[in-house]
């Protein structure tokens, strides 16, 4: 059963409304997550220790902070521009914001005066929760729509932390009779059911994306039944960054894999998973509206888009080796020489050892990749969070 009754009858109604009584899966993703009064991340409610899944920002301030740290060098770079903006896309609950700003102003003033804060957020609810923590930051931070930003206007860093894996996605499943889309459509009995059924791609983009990406979903090289995902919203949203950066970086960080990684054989079932309280599982139709559906990152996609849109790649590294290379062993470091006053003090510090410990471990977030694009830049240094870390024992756990 829906667990959202009022979305059912949405989907209901789009399904009712279209070709052939059907719609396909990156339509009734992009409802069952933005509806714009019923969709999970309309409604604001869905992030963090008390929603249904925790990002990076959550597990302290280091995450910003040291993210701070790579724009200040980003600001040093581009010749100390006057305005430099950072524009966050998907900023969820303004934590990350919050802490790169403090971070800057603590010890890159300099950097921080020119700066302009700028915020893209689809979310509503997501957008009032943001203006609430960020309110000590006044006009310095602007929440815009893309129409908002002209072409070719922005001087600084456009960044995002798992936006590109909440993009709704297409679905494909190789069939006897070759790769057929995933649709979805009501269910025979009149109960208030989905399912769904295959059919001919919706768009001629799909073919075209697989041919971009030199991938043939086919017999024998693939099972029949093997199922997967294509992420066009994530090609046009990068089309649309590069379209308003004049000068500067792309930063993207999500989960994810290169090409060959992301459509391996073996990967039958595709990537897509569904966060409910903390829980994951594989089933979309449950909980509808109430809880997250996501897919990998397929980062070479975004580097060819790029490509294709005027970005240069930078680099690409994994979110442990970025975090390493701006400063988060010296912080484990000091954690370990920190001597704590009592029991209660003792706690806390091995609450945060623990959590920093999150942000680079290599079977969770650590493994994120951070994929650097840049544009309009000459020849600059390489980027802190691409370099090496220095070498230090490995912290005991
Ligand atoms: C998984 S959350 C990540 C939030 C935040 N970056 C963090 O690290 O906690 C995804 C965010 O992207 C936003 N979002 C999704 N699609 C968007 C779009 N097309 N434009 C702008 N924001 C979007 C969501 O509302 C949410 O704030």
């Amino acid at each position: 059963m829906p667990s959202n009754p009022a979305l059912f009858e949405a989907i209901a109604h789009r399904i009712n409304t279209s070709a052939h009584h059907r719609i396909p899966f990156a339509e009734f993703m992009d409802l069952v997550l933005y509806h714009p009064e019923h969709g999970y991340y309309i409604t604001g409610t869905a992030l963090g220790p008390g929603g249904d899944f925790v990002t990076a920002p959550h597990l302290g301030h280091d995450f910003g902070e040291l993210l701070g740290e790579q724009f200040a060098q980003m600001w040093q770079y581009l010749g100390q521009p006057r305005p430099f903006t950072l524009l966050e896309m998907g900023a969820g609950q303004g934590l990350v914001a919050a802490d790169v700003l403090s971070h800057l102003e603590r010890h890159h003033p300099e950097c921080l005066a020119p700066l302009q804060y700028k915020i893209v957020e689809i979310s509503g609810g997501l957008q009032k929760t943001q203006r609430q923590r960020l309110a000590a930051w006044g006009d310095r931070i602007e929440w815009v729509g893309w129409d908002a930003i002209a072409a070719n206007s922005v001087i600084g860093c456009c960044f995002s932390n798992e936006l590109v894996d909440a993009l709704p996605v297409h679905q494909v499943v190789v069939t006897e009779a070759g790769l057929q889309e995933v649709y979805v459509t009501l269910g025979e009995t009149g109960e208030a059911e989905l399912r769904e059924t295959l059919g001919p791609f919706s768009t001629p983009r799909i073919q075209e994306y697989f041919q971009d990406i030199g991938i043939h979903l086919s017999p024998p090289g693939y099972p029949v039944g093997y199922r997967t995902e294509v992420n066009l919203a994530a090609l046009d949203w990068l089309s649309t960054v590069a379209d308003r950066l004049q000068r500067g970086y792309v930063v993207t960080i999500d989960y994810g894999y290169a090409t060959q990684r992301y459509y391996a054989p073996s990967r039958r079932q595709g990537t897509l998973q569904c966060y409910y309280r903390h829980g994951h599982h594989d089933d979309p139709y449950q909980y509808l509206g109430q809880q997250d559906i996501t897919a990998h990152v397929n980062f070479t996609a975004l580097e060819r888009q790029g490509e294709q849109c005027g970005l240069t790649r930078e680099g690409f590294t994994p979110q442990g080796l970025f975090l390493m290379a701006l400063g988060l062993g010296d912080r484990i470091a000091a954690i370990s020489e920190t001597e704590a006053a009592d029991t209660s003090a003792l706690q806390q510090l091995l609450r945060r050892r623990e959590a920093l410990h999150q942000l680079i471990n290599p079977l969770g977030m650590g493994n994120f990749g951070v994929l650097i694009q840049h544009k309009g830049m000459a020849a600059a240094p390489p980027l802190q969070g691409l370099m090496e870390p220095a070498p230090r024992p490995v912290p005991r756990r």
